[in-house]
């Protein structure tokens, strides 16, 4: 919290402490109370972690990082994991999610990559200044070193990829005593948009153990830097030795699926771990398909749907507006009840016939006619 947050947080705190308190808590509705208290201090909140943008830093041409300070219901984070973001555009409520990039506990940040079109990205670089709040959630993610910490760690990042990727390293150099390598591979479309450039030369002169090699995919390159997409050949010409590094990668489906598939077909023992920004393909809708009906029942819709597509997409062609985030299963926000029906996580395999279970609109698909509280 800005200047008077030492003194509003632990007010805040206690009365949060009171008012949940087993005799007062049926009587506290805790929406009815943050309305009143947002009117106190912005940051002032029984339930959401509120934070203030105090700074704007360029990573690159089309990237932002925003510098945030959370307040009293932030609980910290682990290098490598990610919030949802909530914002408020023309009177609509956006949920994306955003890696942390970086790894001190004090230091709060995001970086956003602009997607041309995108929504969010957009607002926030545009139209996010100091001074400005943000709805985060609390951090989330297994995106984390391995542990033991590994003595050599391949980075490899896309663009937006880089984020996390940069905690990481900055998390494990700064172990004391660490002594390992670790090579970071940040590919990026030119020099102008590739994300980080002075940070990485700040960590390196700190790190004499920190290699960085930069990989174009749409520009020359200089010498020492890499041509075109992540391939074997790039992996070549920088390890002799790729069967002992632990490789971490994060960025868009098509890098990730390399990297798992190249690892698979030399059967390097250490397995890749991984994160990707791309949401689920959406299946397309097969001749195949059988109808099901959907009922939507906050909304009092009852439509016909498939057996083949998420519940998300055929909610928005029906015209709903469901709260969505990641779109692939992780960030919770479409979480929804089922009231009644079969229904299969395309992320685990499973089906399940509950009534009155909380499921994952982007990665269930109906299998029988579903009744939702949408
Ligand atoms: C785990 C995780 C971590 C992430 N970390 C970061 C991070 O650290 N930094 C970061 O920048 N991003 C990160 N992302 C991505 C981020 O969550 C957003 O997806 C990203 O910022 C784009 O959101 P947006 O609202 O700008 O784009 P959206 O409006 O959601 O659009 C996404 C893309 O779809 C296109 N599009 C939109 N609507 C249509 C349409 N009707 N037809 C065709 N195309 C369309 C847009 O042009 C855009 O390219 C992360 C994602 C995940 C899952
Ligand atoms: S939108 Fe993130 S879990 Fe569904």
């Amino acid at each position: 919290m800005d200047i008077l947050s030492p003194v509003l947080g632990q007010l805040a705190r206690r009365a949060g402490a009171a008012l949940r308190h087993p005799l007062l808590a049926p009587l506290v509705n805790e929406h009815v109370v943050d309305f009143y208290a947002r009117h106190l201090h912005p940051q002032l909140s029984m339930r959401q972690v509120i934070a203030r943008v105090t700074a704007r830093q360029a990573a690159s041409a089309d990237a932002v990082t925003l510098h945030l300070v959370p307040n009293y219901l932030w609980r910290g984070f682990r290098a490598g994991q990610h919030v949802t973001l909530t914002v408020e555009i023309d009177g609509v409520r956006h949920h994306r999610v955003y890696s942390l990039s970086a790894a001190n506990a004090d230091d709060v940040q995001i970086t956003v990559k602009r997607q041309p079109g995108g929504l969010v990205s957009n607002y926030l670089l545009d139209q996010v200044y100091d001074g400005d709040y943000l709805q985060i959630s609390p951090a989330f993610g297994d995106f984390v070193l391995p542990e033991p910490a590994p003595q050599k760690l391949l980075l490899i990042g896309a663009g937006s990829g880089m984020t996390p990727l940069l905690a990481l390293a900055e998390a494990l150099l700064q172990m004391p005593d660490y002594t390992g390598q670790v090579l970071v591979l940040n590919y990026g479309r030119s020099h102008e948009e590739t994300l980080f450039h002075s940070r990485l030369l700040r960590l390196k002169t700190l790190h004499p153990n920190l290699r960085v090699v930069y990989g174009l995919t749409a520009e020359g390159v200089s010498e020492g830097e890499l041509s075109g997409r992540f391939c074997a050949r790039h992996l070549d010409e920088l390890l002799a030795d790729a069967a002992e590094w632990q490789v971490m990668a994060c960025g868009p489906q098509g890098l990730v699926d390399s990297v798992k598939a190249l690892w698979a077909e030399r059967g390097y023992p250490l397995a890749p771990l991984t994160e990707s920004f791309t949401p689920l393909a959406v299946p397309q809708a097969t001749a195949g398909q059988q109808p099901v009906a959907l009922h939507f029942r906050l909304a009092g819709r009852a439509v016909t749907g498939n057996n083949q597509q998420p519940l998300l997409q055929q909610a928005e062609a029906a015209g709903l507006l469901p709260a969505s985030g990641c779109r692939m299963g992780i960030c919770f926000s479409c979480t929804c009840r089922k009231t009644s029906g079969t229904v299969k996580n395309l992320l685990t395999g499973q089906t399940s016939s509950e009534p009155d279970e909380d499921i994952r609109l982007c990665v269930s698909v109906p299998l029988s006619d579903v009744s939702i509280s949408l």
